[in-house]
């Protein structure tokens, strides 16, 4: 990846990431470090453009960092967030207090009389600290009251230094992109270069680094995965082999999905039927973990001899594995206590963990350095349908998981029919992108019903339909009655042994968007 205009150095809020995608929104690359890696770049002479000092759950009287390096190029554009504006105040000569009076949640904000140059004027924000600052550090004016008459942003009077005592990132701040766009375009005088050319000559980059060796790409049936295989065969050609593994526990959608992606693009995608081995091995199984390890063990077990048959068909010895990595998986989170220190943890997403070592594939992660709207992006760049971009996410041990208790043939297959009723319905209402994640669950509980003049006692069919941002949290998506009585109408009629259609209305936490 090119060297990253701004560092963000993440001081352990739960908002840094998006400082991360707000600035590249504006055009602004830009990475997240620890400060320790911050540090260390720094003192290997490597510059930023501008550095951003995140929020953090921590009060500077217990903080050991010595944040002096920050703020020893009066040119270099500094932005303090919250806990970073803190931070300023008290390495400049400021006074900050402990816990006094805090601020939570939404506040008014005011700007000061006489300052011209902000772009807002009277706001709401969003706040998130207890300490509070009490006098200004040297230089500084004031530009920002809060409601409860506390300070909420100051400026440097030469350099181009901001504090910020709310958080611009977060969506609850009203005008929170201007405020960055101040800081970005203004104060900082920054370049945009982040477009989506760049985001594609970063992952075509880390694509040629790798030496052009023959690559295994396992399509998923979801976004990155094949995103990152078809920018892969610009550059390897027929070296890049792709296969998508069938465990019979796909929806109608996915399979169907696989056979369009094999016959309107160029990649050389081979399907393995091995459903057989999925729906044997799962026989009997109704724990939830056990059904996920053992779906897991499987498609190891599948990946590993259909790599060896590729092998022998084609007479090639493959030292690459493609795998579509996210930012977000692979960037070092600093603890809740915003400690970059031994309990610094690395989040590494391993489709087929523990392969590679063993099987000597060297990895190829094109995408570890963007997040999934930007590999949408380069999707987009690349020609790919809109369509097949903004596929709702489907679990790896897919439909095995939304059928609670054992996994049979009949159930797997009533499964399908109202997964796929539900996906019709959401696509010709136009309702499909008002959700974030759409799921039909099987529930072997027998209720009593009516079907003709008999009566039935049938099984029932949850349907989680979730609004979300990456997965973490989740809310439940408020869709017109007549939808829910159209799709439960449907199911009822049309799937055999189904006589209930609930829905769940359970956010997350508490509850997982999966049942399993
Ligand atoms: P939960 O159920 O934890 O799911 O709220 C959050 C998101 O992750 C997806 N998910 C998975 N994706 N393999 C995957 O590739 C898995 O084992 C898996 N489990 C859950 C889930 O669909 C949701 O989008």
């Amino acid at each position: 990846m090119k060297a990253s205009s701004i560092w963000i150095i993440d001081l352990g809020s739960q908002y840094t990431q998006l400082i991360v995608r707000r600035m590249r929104e504006l055009g602004f690359s830009s990475e997240l470090l620890t400060f320790k890696q911050a540090t260390q770049k720094w003192s290997e002479k490597k510059r930023p453009k501008a550095l951003i000092l995140s929020g953090g759950p921590r009060s500077i009287f217990e903080d050991k960092h010595d944040y002096g390096w920050c703020f020893s190029e009066p040119k270099l554009p500094v932005l303090g967030i919250c806990y970073g504006m803190q931070i300023m105040a008290h390495r400049l000569g400021g006074e900050v207090e402990k816990g006094v009076l805090g601020e939570y949640g939404k506040t008014k904000v005011f700007l000061e009389d006489g300052i011209k140059f902000f772009p807002m004027k009277e706001f709401t924000a969003w706040m998130s600290h207890f300490d509070t600052i009490t006098k200004l550090p040297f230089h500084f004016i004031s530009i920002l009251e809060s409601q409860s008459g506390l300070r909420a942003g100051f400026i440097h009077q030469e350099n181009p230094w901001l504090g910020l005592q709310f958080h611009p990132e977060v969506e609850h701040t009203e005008g929170g992109r201007d405020v960055l766009k101040y800081f970005c375009h203004q104060l900082a005088r920054l370049k945009q270069d982040w477009t989506s050319d760049d985001m594609l000559n970063t992952s075509l980059e880390h694509i040629k680094a790798a030496g052009g060796g023959y690559t295994l790409a396992a399509l998923s049936g979801g976004v990155d995965s094949l995103v990152a295989a078809v920018l892969a065969h610009q550059v390897l050609g027929k070296r890049l082999f792709c296969f998508f593994v069938d465990h019979g526990l796909a929806r109608t959608q996915d399979v169907a999905h696989i056979q369009l992606i094999q016959k309107q693009t160029d990649l050389n995608i081979e399907i393995v039927d091995a459903s057989k081995l999925f729906l044997d091995g799962l026989k009997g199984i109704v724990d939830p973990e056990v059904k996920r390890k053992t779906i897991g063990r499987l498609f190891i077990e599948v990946f590993e001899n259909e790599v060896h048959a590729l092998e022998e068909k084609h007479g090639v010895k493959f030292t690459h594995l493609l795998q579509g990595t996210l930012y977000p998986d692979v960037i070092e989170s600093v603890s809740p206590h915003g400690d970059d220190g031994p309990s610094v943890t690395i989040k590494s997403h391993h489709n087929v963990g523990g392969l590679p070592e063993r099987m000597k594939l060297k990895l190829m992660e094109p995408f570890r350095f963007l997040f999934k709207d930007e590999v949408r992006i380069v999707g987009r760049t690349l020609g790919l349908p809109q369509e097949w971009l903004d596929r709702h996410p489907f679990p790896g041990p897919g439909l095995g998981v939304r059928i609670m208790g054992e996994v049979t043939d009949e159930r797997l297959e009533r499964l399908r029919l109202s997964d796929h009723i539900l996906y019709q319905e959401l696509r010709s209402q136009k309702l499909y992108h008002h959700c974030w994640q759409s799921a039909c669950i099987y529930l072997p509980v027998k209720t009593v019903g009516v079907k003709g003049d008999e009566r039935v006692y049938e099984d029932v069919i949850a349907l989680r339909l979730v609004q979300s941002l990456d997965g973490m949290t989740a809310n439940i998506v408020e869709l017109p009655w007549s939808f829910f009585h159209t799709v439960s109408a449907r199911i009822c009629n049309e799937v055999k042994g189904i006589t209930r259609v609930v829905y769940d209305l359970t956010t997350k936490p508490p509850s997982t968007i999966e049942w399993e």
